[in-house]
């Protein structure tokens, strides 16, 4: 098996070793076998003077086989980067496409790398809750210097080649289109007698900068957005460990580590997490090579709050954008606002100010439609009203070009009553965006009834252009991520209606790892929002559960921060939350109004009402098939509502604390104690009868 993953061939005095193991070069078993078979092999060739190691496919080697973490391996009597520092002859990296985790420390094992300007080089293993297990946190300080590595391992970053070779991660680096293989056969030929070689674990200067301060102060760097996490102090102990220790006793430590850290729950559900992002992906009502629709410029209808946002997404990702409005006015404050964010970026330093310029040089403000006709994509996003979208939609059938994408950005809204209007509902589809728009990275595809496979699989693609994680669902009010959403946020208010407060709240969800309390984000998003929504449920729903509180609070003008006072009072120019009476007393009257005893609420109690109640919800959609898979919710809940990727997303966490079992008791309890509303879904209790854990529910089971 080796021999074909790992092909070895000869250049003059040069030996090639070539990993092929589509589709990234994984180090999957076989790769590190035949790769320390190539060292051996031409280590004990006498007219071999130097060695390159190369990857097929434009692809140096994407890291160790992610599916393999968590079980058994194969043990080898060395390790191919130990081999590779050892071998005799100077060992070259050529990389290009990527060389990643398990793929750079084997860079760092051979004695040069050098690289294709395109490529790009790093440690991510934090990101899948591991170290750099393979030698990285003991040979990448030693090469750049702690500093620089902590940075490196700690955030996971992939490092474009130019930057490498500035940081000194690579010694060259070939302009895109040179022949890498042919450039490193030249490389080693001129680097095969250099003597002493050179080896990273020879290097020891630059490991004296590895004072403690250094790494106090990395925690606490990290302290807010690493809590409940394991695997980012890891990796900081691992490099002061290479500045104190021996390299092989580092080495040794390292190893151990990942045995450790490959077994918790925080490296389970991101590894989960990278798989389900991939898997969201597969349409499986889409057949395969179904094609996709170029999309080289775009228009955006509406430049409020979201289309702004969303003509940044296209502006952003180089794609030229038309905004279109209704009044010169509205156009100018929505252009303003989206020159005030970018400027907000440039502040931050995260935008350069020219870079700013160009992007917003991308969007063009119009205001007659037929300046969009000719435009491959139009995405609507103008008032959440069903009769000012079938008037949008209607003008744009008129002017669109044939075989157009045509997107509604609709929270709530039937797509098929939208497309109805128009005489080509096989393009029309939801492109539903999260706020703000640029910066959140959920993208929800609905599929209307019509939508062809072609408009649905363009509108995924256009997602993944745009930098955003997409994810596909079928149309329902609310869709899937708002509607599984939907009973978490009327939770949150119930329990105040028992005695919980809006603070108790957001710091038991803050303490599980949401970066904002839930109060505090709905203060953030408005106020009127919710509102707007819960009128017309209630007005559809004559058994719709009114939320009095949170309705009486917007109507004594509490809109959220705009106002200055939402669930929260707010300093001007201050986002800090603070208690406010005003709420105070409103719950006290509702208690007393409804003869409420107040009882303590615990924080248990609190995470599994709002969470348990959208797990059950989310049951509901895949039954109705809705959904294609749980691990979809999953990803809508990480890229859409700030659920900590460490937990996997919400039903992996639900596996994670006991799995269908657990959650269908506690809420056929809660089903007894506090009547329909939770109703435990048919789905949930076939799925806790046959024992199958969420993760592995794609619709419904028989
Ligand atoms: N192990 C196993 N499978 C992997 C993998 C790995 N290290 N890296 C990628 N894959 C798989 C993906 O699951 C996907 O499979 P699918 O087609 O069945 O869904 C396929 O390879 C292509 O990956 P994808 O991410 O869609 O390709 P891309 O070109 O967008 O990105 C990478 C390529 C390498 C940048 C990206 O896959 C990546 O970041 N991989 C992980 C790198 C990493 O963390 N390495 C350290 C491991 S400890
Ligand atoms: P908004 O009120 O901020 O902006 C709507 C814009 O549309 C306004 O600038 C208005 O002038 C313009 N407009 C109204 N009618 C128009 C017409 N006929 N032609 C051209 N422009 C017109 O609203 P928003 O928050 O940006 O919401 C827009 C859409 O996005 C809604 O469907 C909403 O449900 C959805 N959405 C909103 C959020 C959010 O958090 N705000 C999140 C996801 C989706």
């Amino acid at each position: 098996m080796s021999q074909d993953l790992v092909r070895l061939s000869i250049s003059g005095t040069v030996g090639v070793i070539t990993v092929d193991n589509p589709p990234v070069n994984a180090l999957s078993p076989g790769v590190p076998e035949g790769l320390l078979n190539g060292v051996q092999t031409f280590n004990a060739m006498d007219d071999i003077k130097a060695i390159v190691v190369i990857g097929a496919g434009g692809k140096f080697i994407a890291g160790a086989d992610i599916r393999f973490f968590g079980k058994e391996r194969a043990k080898l009597p060395m390790k191919p980067q130990d081999a590779l520092e050892q071998s005799k002859k100077p060992v070259v990296a050529a990389i290009a496409g990527f060389a990643l985790g398990g793929g750079y420390e084997m860079a760092l094992g051979c004695h040069y790398r050098i690289a294709l300007a395109n490529a790009r080089v790093g440690l991510p293993e934090v990101t899948l809750g591991l170290l750099p297990g393979g030698g990285g946190t003991q040979r990448l300080p030693r090469l750049v210097g702690p500093a620089l590595a902590l940075d490196l391992i700690v955030s996971g970053r992939h490092v474009p080649a130019p930057e490498a070779l500035s940081l000194g991660m690579v010694h060259k680096v070939f302009p895109v289109g040179s022949n890498l293989l042919a450039e490193a056969v030249h490389f080693a030929n001129s680097i095969a007698d250099v003597r002493p070689i050179p080896r990273i674990r020879d290097m020891k200067d630059k490991i004296k900068a590895g004072t403690p301060d250094l790494f106090d102060a990395k925690r606490k760097e990290i302290a807010r957005r690493a809590r409940n996490q394991e695997s980012p102090y890891a990796c900081i102990e691992a490099v002061e460990v290479a500045c104190k220790t021996q390299i092989d006793e580092g080495l040794k430590w390292e190893g151990d580590k990942l045995r450790y850290l490959e077994n918790t729950d925080e490296s389970r559900a991101l590894r989960y997490a990278f798989f389900a992002e991939r898997e969201a992906q597969k349409l499986p009502d889409v057949p395969k090579g179904t094609p996709v629709k170029e999309i080289a410029n775009a228009a955006v209808i509406g430049c409020g709050t979201m289309g702004g946002g969303i003509a940044m997404c296209f502006a952003d990702a180089g794609i030229p954008v038309r905004v279109l409005e209704s009044s010169q006015e509205a156009l100018d404050r929505g252009m303003a606002k989206v020159r005030n964010n970018y400027e907000v970026s440039v502040k931050r330093g995260s935008l350069a100010a020219d870079e700013m310029e160009r992007r917003f040089a991308r969007i063009e403000p119009v205001l007659d439609y037929a300046q969009i006709g000719d435009r491959d994509v139009v995405i609507e996003a103008v008032f959440e009203n069903m009769d000012v979208k079938k008037e949008v939609f209607k003008k744009l059938d008129e002017v669109m070009k044939p075989g157009a994408l045509i997107l509604s950005n609709t929270s709530a809204l039937d797509i098929d009553e939208i497309a109805g209007v128009t005489k080509r509902p096989q393009d029309v589809a939801g492109a539903h965006f999260f706020s703000p728009a640029n910066v959140m990275k959920l993208l929800e595809v609905v599929k209307g009834k019509d939508s062809s496979g072609e408009t649905v699989a363009s509108t995924m693609a256009l997602g993944k252009t745009i930098g955003k994680a997409p994810a596909a669902t079928g149309n329902c009010d609310g869709f899937l991520a708002n509607r599984s959403r939907a009973p978490f946020n009327s939770e949150m208010v119930i329990l105040l209606e028992e005695g919980a407060t809006p603070a108790q709240v957001d710091k038991v969800m803050v303490d599980f790892g949401y970066p904002m309390g839930p109060f505090a984000v709905g203060d953030l998003a408005g106020l009127d929002i919710g509102y707007a929504g819960r009128a017309r449920r209630a007005a559809a729903d004559p058994n719709y559960r009114k939320l009095p509180i949170a309705d009486k609070l917007y109507e004594m003008g509490h809109y959220g921060q705009k106002t200055g006072a939402g669930w929260f009072k707010y300093e001007p120019g201050d986002r800090t939350p603070h208690r406010h009476d005003v709420v105070d007393q409103l719950i006290k009257e509702h208690m007393e109004a409804n003869n409420i005893a107040p009882r303590e609420i615990s924080d248990d109690e609190i995470l599994k009402r709002l969470l348990f109640s959208s797990v059950n919800e989310a049951c509901k959609i895949l039954e109705e098939g809705i959904a294609y898979r749980a691990s979809d919710v999953d990803i809508m809940w990480l890229y859409g509502f700030g659920f900590p990727r460490y937990r996997g997303g919400l039903m992996f966490w639900a596996d994670l604390i006991g799995g269908p079992q657990e959650v269908y008791n506690q809420i056929s309890n809660w089903h007894q104690r506090y009547g329909e509303r939770w109703a435990p879904s048919q789905y949930l209790r076939k799925l806790a009868e046959s024992g199958t854990p969420f993760k592995e529910a794609n619709g419904v089971v028989s």
